[in-house]
This record gives structure tokens, sequence and C-alpha cells, in this order.
């Protein structure tokens, strides 16, 4: 959207977004496209991520790559620099995991959790760190309710996000006086993986919407992106370390 000087809220901006094909990561594409930003979209659903780069005039660029190997974070910033230029933007939104109660939980989920979740969230920003104070950027990362809240079944996954929000207060304080601002989102939306989940189970939907007083599960690009794009922006350089809470008032961070 262009305001009254005909520019928009992104303009000249480069990101990387991961997990960038669908859900979440998909919604902040098409927010951050909408708002003037060039964006490399990292994901391993290639079907997804050329379907996505499809819908726009080459402001979107898929890269097919696997961020759970600690050698394709330099790959990944490389691309960018390729396709766009200098990473002022990083969002770390990709993360998969495996649930089960505490007592079963196995090094493999850890692994997994651990190995797609912190991990890369961690290489990535070391691997952009130079461009990133070049251009006064941002690092926006992908906290959870079931992190804060320490949800049943949910020990790998909490465990790793709750690790990605310490590094980001880390990185916060640490690159504070570099002029990058580090802020994570903790978000709950209506993502395709979602909705069939409440398809196969239709009884998981309504307990889902009554721990919500909004009584709605967020739309990816309109509730979630348009948060990643404020913090995108340079309306959100004099906030940092902060995690904000992007879920219809599920928790109140005290
Ligand atoms: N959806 C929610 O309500 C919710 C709630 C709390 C937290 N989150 C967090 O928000 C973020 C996005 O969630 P989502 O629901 O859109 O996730 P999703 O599972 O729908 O999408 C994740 C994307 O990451 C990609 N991906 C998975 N492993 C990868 C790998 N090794 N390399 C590259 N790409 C890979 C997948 O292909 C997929 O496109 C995640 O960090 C998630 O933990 C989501």
């Amino acid at each position: 959207m262009r305001n009254e000087r005909g520019m928009m809220r992104l303009d000249g901006k480069v990101a990387v977004v991961t997990g960038g094909a669908g859900g979440i990561g998909r919604g902040i594409v098409r927010a951050f496209v909408k708002e003037g930003a060039r964006v490399l979209v990292v994901d391993i659903n290639d079907e997804a991520g050329r379907a996505l780069e499809a819908e726009f005039d080459g402001e979107a660029r898929y890269l097919g790559i696997d961020i759970s190997k600690h050698e394709n974070a330099s790959r990944i910033r490389d691309a960018a620099n390729e396709a766009f230029g200098p990473v002022s933007v990083l969002v770390n939104n990709a993360h998969a995991s495996r649930q089960a109660p505490l007592i079963e939980v196995t090094q493999e989920m850890l692994d997994l959790s651990f190995g797609t979740g912190f991990y890369p969230t961690l290489w990535l920003m070391q691997a952009c760190y130079e461009q990133l104070k070049e251009t006064n950027g941002s690092v926006i990362n992908f906290a959870s309710g079931a992190g804060i809240d320490g949800l049943p079944t949910q020990g790998s996954y909490a465990a790793a996000k709750e690790a990605i929000r310490a590094i980001s207060r880390v990185a916060a304080n640490e690159w504070a006086t570099d002029g990058i601002n580090v802020n994570a989102i903790s978000p709950l939306a209506l993502t395709e993986g979602i909705q069939a989940y409440i398809a196969a189970n239709p009884e998981v939907e309504e307990p889902m919407l009554s721990k919500t007083p909004m009584h709605r599960l967020g739309d990816p690009e309109h509730d979630i992106g348009r948060v990643a794009v404020f913090l995108a922006s340079d309306d959100a350089s004099y906030m940092t370390g902060q995690t904000l809470m992007v879920d219809g008032g599920s928790i109140k961070l005290r």
C-alpha cells in the first residue's frame, strides 16, 4: 500500500523467509511483496514454492533447500544476494516437530525440532549478521504459545521455541548498537495444516476457539503477515527483544 508520497512500507528491503511456501510463511511473503519488499522464499515444498513465485512479477524468488543442514545457511544468504542484494530482513519461520508426552520424548524428536527450528534460526542469524548490520536490518523469529504455556505433549517443540526466544533476546542486546532489531512473533493462524487437522478431528475446533478471546484463528497474511510487515519496517526500529503475541488474545504476557 502506498502512502501519500507514493512509498510502500518495505520499499528497498530484501527479505529471506524460511518455510515461506506455505502456512504463515506464505502469508508473510504475500504481505511483504505488497509492501514493496523483494523476498527469497526458502522451503522444501517445491510445488508450493514455485506456485507462490508465479503469483508475482519477480519480487519473490523460490529456493528449494533444506534449512536443517548447517552449510545451507550461507547458501541461502548468497542466493538472496544474487537475486536481490544484501539481506535486510530475516524471518526464521519454518519449524517441524512431533508431539508426545514428555516421558516418551525421543532423541529423534528433539533432533527434528531443534534441527529445523532452533539451529537454522541461529545459523541464519550468524550468516546474515554482517549484511543486517550494513542495512540496519531486522530479524523476526517465531515463538509459540506451546512453549510459553508449556502445553502437554509439546516437550521437544516447546523447548526449541523457548530456546529461540532466548537467543532472540541475546541478539537484541548484542546487536542493538549495530542497528539490528530482533523480535519474535507468537502466532495463532489457520494454516492448511491446521485446516486439515480440524477437518480430520472436528471435535478439536470448539475447544481451540473457546481458548481464544477473539474466537477465531488468525489469517496468515492479514493477521500475522501485517504484524511481520510492521516489525520489518522502519516503524519498529526502536523495538527489540520483544515477543509479540499475535494470537487473538489467547495468551497475555506480563
Ligand atoms: N499455525 C499456528 O497457529 C502456529 C502457532 C504457534 C506457532 N507457530 C509457528 O509459526 C511458524 C509457522 O507455522 P505454520 O503453521 O505456518 O507452519 P507450517 O508447518 O504450515 O509451514 C512450515 C513451512 O516450513 C517448511 N519446512 C519444513 N521443514 C523445512 C526444512 N527443513 N527446510 C525448509 N523448509 C521447511 C514446510 O515445507 C512449510 O512450508 C512456525 O515456526 C510455527 O512453529 C504456528
